[in-house]
């Protein structure tokens, strides 16, 4: 079997994420400007181009895949993608196929995410008040998200809840989402705000550093530090009096690049080393230029080995520009 992916900090790269569309049927004020520009849809890897590149990952010692987007389940016959791909874990090739949703259309595709392998998926959910839900989204409909991720426990899928933590808008809210989610026996990972993208307001005014709810929700509860991991960023607490998992994922206040083990696919075809860094490598031409594989693979050796060691995010009052030009919805967080 080849060689697993080895970065230059002896990092194995063991986990993929893959963005489907740039797309989405909400506009997160923290994610997305007001006006965005998609790319065109001629731009667009075809399915079965993305499942040629996961392949290749697979068979590079890829164990977890994470289809995301933009919003993955607005991409024109995804379940396509997710069937086909679900025969690497027949195989036993893949460990975990899964996906970061928005939630608005997982009513109509939960059964079939289950019945492709997915067991647990994660729904960005930020707020459980249907106005500050609308004022975040800029239209988006609460109702829905909640009624996809009814059809998703009813399917058997494990859902973890994924809420920005952000200042002054959700902050007060955290508590009461916690005992939500914990109350219908879903995690809930807490996310710093990243600066990328310009977005209009300024991220300043948005970060709220998860130390700062950390300590606040030590007042209330009892945290308690426990080993468990998903091969994600996120470190967990038990909640002693909820009985559920707490997650934290902080990039800007305590930094996780040193156990990075992840890079991210586009939907056309480029793949960033690091979410918090510019450089990228087309694997979109050596993929059309031959039916065979090697160039895509050699490709993929040449971008891994120049992978940076970590972000340099910074949020403060003096900088306006956004550390990373691209918006999430390019890369899917
Ligand atoms: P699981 O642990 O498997 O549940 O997934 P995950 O936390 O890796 O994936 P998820 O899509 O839930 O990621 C949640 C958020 O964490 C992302 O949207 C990003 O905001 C952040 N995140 C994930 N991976 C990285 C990373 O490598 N670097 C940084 N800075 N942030 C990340
Ligand atoms: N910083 C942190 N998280 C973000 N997300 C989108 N944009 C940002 C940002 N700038 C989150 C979404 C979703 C995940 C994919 O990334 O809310 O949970
Ligand atoms: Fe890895 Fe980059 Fe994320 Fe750091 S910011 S954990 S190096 S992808």
């Amino acid at each position: 079997p080849a060689l697993p992916l080895l970065d230059p900090f002896a990092r194995a790269i063991t986990y993929l994420r893959v963005s489907v569309t740039d797309r989405c049927d909400l506009r997160c004020v923290y994610c997305m400007a007001e006006d965005m520009h998609f790319l065109p849809k001629r731009d667009l890897l075809t399915l079965e181009e993305l499942d040629r590149l996961c392949s290749v990952f697979i068979r590079r010692g890829v164990r977890k895949l994470r289809i995301t987007g933009g919003e993955p389940l607005v991409r024109r016959d995804i379940m396509r993608l997710f069937a086909s791909l679900s025969r690497h874990l027949e195989s036993g090739a893949l460990e975990e196929l899964t996906l970061t949703t928005n939630g608005t259309q997982l009513a109509r595709h939960a059964r079939d995410l289950a019945a492709c392998g997915v067991r647990r998926i994660n729904v960005s959910l930020d707020t459980l008040l249907p106005a500050t839900f609308r004022a975040l989204t800029r239209w988006g409909d609460l109702s829905r998200v909640l009624a996809g991720i009814d059809a998703a426990q009813e399917a058997g899928l494990a859902v973890k809840i994924n809420a920005v933590a952000l200042k002054g808008v959700n902050e007060d809210e955290i508590p009461s989402l916690m005992e939500w989610a914990h109350g219908r026996g879903m995690d809930l990972s807490l996310i710093e705000v990243m600066p990328l993208g310009e977005i209009g307001p300024a991220r300043v005014d948005q970060f709220l550093p998860l130390s700062l709810v950390k300590a606040r929700l030590a007042e209330r509860y009892t945290l308690e530090e426990i080993d468990y991991r998903t091969g994600g960023p996120a470190r967990y607490v038990r909640v002693r009096e909820t009985g559920g998992r707490l997650g934290f994922i902080t990039p800007m206040t305590h930094n996780f690049c040193e156990s990075c083990n992840r890079v991210r696919l586009t939907c056309t075809g480029t793949l960033y080393m690091c979410l918090g860094q510019e450089d990228a490598a087309d694997l979109r031409a050596p993929l059309r230029a031959s039916a065979s594989d090697g160039p895509v693979e050699e490709a993929i050796e040449r971008a891994i080995a120049r992978k940076p060691r970590g972000h340099d995010f910074v949020i403060d009052r003096r900088r306006r520009q956004p550390a990373v030009g691209r918006h999430m919805s390019v890369t899917g967080g």
